[in-house]
């Protein structure tokens, strides 16, 4: 959401970790001041370690590392991913395990949610993200990054069935995914529009997101049988990270829920896109039975 990363329709990685940086330390404060807190009143302090960018990770987790040892409290490291994964708990009364599709502009993965700290993966993305699938197509028809919700408002009026595209790994079982053979697709129809009107983007965008809509739907069905298999009860499903704020999708997905009789879970809307309170809220359920500090912890971007 960094405004210098518009004009480049993508993050630029040196500018984000500069610009959290300049950040970091006035909103810390101004936090502070809100909550009407001192530093020493907190009793746990925790960072994201990774995955992600290399810079912003090193300049968030030194800073609260900084601040831990300031104030001689525990530092807990937070994996990204498990942040989007327990989020939905903060506003969800969940009975493990429930099914989780982690949706994100870096990972499009399913997992099983068993408990806190314990997950299982049960397929991923082969190529592209499926957030980044949709900021590099809202990029080809000349939306703005990030390119999620140009390509939901722009669906809305257009024609779902106008361009028929691929769908990856069609005869494929699997729980994984595949999303850079769409991206192609949809490059190859761009460059034969000779003027690329707004009722074109409209459609692109509606036959692209319908797509998306129908492969999330298979794998959901194909997961929930997984799970079958395996006699695992589920009635939950949860929908998480930036990309399970589309409602075209969530809508879809939920009369796939209601045929399992399964409902479908999310977290607040601002914990949907990437934001520090999921990491905070991972950070405390985590460490209920016990804190594990570490400070020499090393932010990892894998
Ligand atoms: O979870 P998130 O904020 O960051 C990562 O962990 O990657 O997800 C960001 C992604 C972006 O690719 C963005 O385009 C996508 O989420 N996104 C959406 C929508 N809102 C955000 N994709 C589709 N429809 C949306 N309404
Ligand atoms: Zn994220």
């Amino acid at each position: 959401s960094q405004s210098e990363h518009k004009k480049f329709g993508g993050v630029i990685p040196e500018l984000a970790s500069r610009s959290h940086l300049q950040i970091l330390q006035k909103i810390t404060k101004n936090n502070l001041l809100d909550a009407k807190i001192g530093l020493k009143d907190i009793d746990i302090f925790c960072a994201t370690c990774g995955p992600g960018l290399i810079g912003a990770l090193l300049v968030g987790s030194t800073f609260v590392k900084s601040l831990s040892i300031g104030v001689k409290k525990p530092f807990v490291p937070i994996n990204h991913l498990e942040g989007h994964l327990l989020s939905p708990t903060y506003n969800n009364k969940v009975n493990f395990p429930y099914l989780c599709f982690l949706l994100t502009g870096g990972h499009t993965q399913i997992y099983i949610v068993n408990s806190i700290n314990d997950y299982t993966l049960l397929g991923e993305t082969l190529d592209d993200a499926i957030g980044e699938a949709f900021d590099k197509i809202a990029k080809l028809i000349g939306l703005k990054y990030p390119g999620g919700p140009e390509i939901e408002k722009k669906a809305k009026n257009g024609n779902i069935l106008k361009f028929k595209l691929p769908t990856p790994l069609e005869k494929n079982k699997s729980l994984n995914f595949s999303f850079s053979g769409i991206k192609t697709a949809v490059n190859l129809i761009v460059k034969k529009e000779k003027k690329i009107s707004n009722q074109f983007v409209e459609d692109i965008s509606a036959s692209f997101q319908n797509k998306v809509a129908e492969i999330l739907e298979k794998k959901l069905i194909f997961a929930l049988n997984e799970i079958k298999k395996r006699n695992i009860n589920i009635s939950q499903i949860a929908l998480v990270g930036g990309v399970a704020a589309n409602n075209y999708i969530s809508d879809n997905l939920k009369k796939i829920a209601n045929d399992y009789e399964c409902s479908i879970i999310l977290p607040p809307n601002y914990m949907l896109g990437d934001n520090a309170a999921m990491i905070g809220w991972a950070c405390l359920l985590k460490s209920k039975k016990n804190i594990k500090s570490d400070i020499f912890f090393k932010p990892d971007p894998r």
